[in-house]
């Protein structure tokens, strides 16, 4: 259908980028990125009338988002060629050929096009080896500048090839590496360093990445003492693990694998280094107090947990309970990485499994029945009765109001 509209507008249309080397690839993308050669807004306005989308037109990008009536999204380009006509200025926006448009681009392996159109429908244009790319399974900038032009693209090559399974080739390997040490990375804002991060860490399996970002040298700009060393390695291991292990249980929890990955990554850095790392990262301020606060808690909380039992004390269920309820699932799976003890790691994996969900059946309507006066009390009150049902030693919810008369 996008093709049809192409033709009757008389508009060359192309499917582009990571749709179509996912297709060659064979793997899922439901990401479909159209370039129109010519003026794709006008494309986008006409197809979404027609099929009953809406569609988001950026007139000054030339560039358009067709929304389904079931939420499925097309993005719509329109060739073109940016320019600047100051430093720091947003760039002007003229049209040009496909070539010119796939050229822009960050590696060979995102420059293929379909051609949608009734004539040639499913023509594969690859200007730039893409295709002998994808077969030797390189990663490979189009030209030497690339990454100065954009440097998150360094942190691209590594989760493509991380993700694809593919090698960065050894010209774009050295660019990178000079880019590096020509300190392009510092001047990176921190938004973006951080969004580049996120994507990395959420990846199904970041650890590789992780060693190749520490291997080019490009921990150093998210802390200059960030280092991968043989205690990170096995914690981000465990880290790992016990996601796997976690998302098996299904428990309903949402959590940011990232995060998790992220406390991980930075388990040897002091509070003080993790707090330059998150301003770094332009992290928001309410969110990196929360971080903190909540590694400085969980830390000291695995403190104490550790110390007892170490010593071989039995440990309380609800005492376990009261210690982990107020952590997030990302601290908690933190420390389950972080700590050597496997019984500690035994304890926090009891909260998730069996003591987390836990309530009183009695609620404050039972207390204020029963004559409690209003105030702290009633919280205390509740506080022993669930700390009794989670050491089992009430059952009923007779139990529970024998125990408050
Ligand atoms: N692109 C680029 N330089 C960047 C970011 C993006 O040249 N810094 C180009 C890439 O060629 C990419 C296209 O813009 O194909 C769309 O970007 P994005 O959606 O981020 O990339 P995908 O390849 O679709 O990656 P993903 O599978 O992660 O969505």
């Amino acid at each position: 259908d996008l093709g049809r509209v192409g033709d009757r507008l008389d508009l060359p249309v192309y499917a582009v980028g990571g749709f179509v080397r996912d297709l060659l690839l064979n793997n899922e993308n439901y990401d479909i990125d159209v370039t129109v050669e010519g003026d794709g807004i006008l494309f986008a306005e006409t197809f979404s009338a027609e099929f009953g989308c809406r569609v988001k037109s950026h007139e000054k990008f030339g560039t358009a988002v067709i929304v389904f009536p079931d939420g499925f999204k097309v993005d719509v380009a329109s060739t073109r060629l940016e320019y600047y006509v100051s430093p720091g200025a947003l760039p002007t926006v003229e049209r040009s050929s496909l070539k010119m448009d796939l050229y822009r681009r960050d590696f060979t392996i995102n420059t293929l096009a379909i051609r949608l159109n009734n004539s040639e429908f499913g023509l594969l244009i690859d200007y730039f080896g893409a295709h002998r790319d994808l077969q030797d399974r390189l990663i490979r900038v189009l030209h030497n500048l690339s990454f100065v032009e954009d440097p998150t693209r360094v942190f691209r090559a590594i989760r493509f090839e991380q993700r694809l399974d593919f090698h960065i080739a050894k010209h774009t390997e050295n660019l990178i590496k000079n880019a590096v040490k020509m300190d392009f990375l510092e001047k990176l804002g921190g938004k973006r360093l951080l969004t580049e991060l996120v994507y990395i860490l959420r990846e199904k399996e970041p650890f590789k990445a992780v060693e190749r970002l520490s291997a080019l040298g490009l921990l150093r700009f998210i802390h200059p003492e960030l280092q991968m060393t043989a205690r990170t390695r096995t914690v981000l291991e465990d880290a790992r693990k016990i996601i796997s292990w976690f998302d098996l249980l299904f428990l309903d929890r949402a959590y940011e694998r990232w995060v998790v990955y992220f406390l991980t990554l930075c388990e040897s850095l002091t509070d003080d280094m993790l707090w330059g790392a998150c301003t770094r990262l332009a992290v928001n301020e309410h969110y990196k107090e929360k971080l903190f606060e909540m590694r400085r808690r969980g830390e000291e909380v695995l403190e104490i947990m550790e110390m007892k039992v170490a010593r071989g004390g039995r440990v309380a269920k609800s005492e376990i309970y009261f210690w982990l309820k107020d952590l997030p699932v990302e601290i908690l799976l933190y420390l389950m990485a972080k700590t050597g003890s496997d019984d500690a790691k035994k304890c926090i994996s009891l909260y998730f499994t069996q003591l987390q969900g836990v309530r009183c059946l009695i609620s404050g309507e039972d207390l204020k029945r029963l004559g409690v006066p209003a105030g702290p009390l009633y919280r205390e009150l509740l506080d022993v009765v669930l700390k009794a049902r989670l050491n089992g030693q009430v059952v009923s919810r007779d139990d529970e109001l024998g125990m408050v008369r």
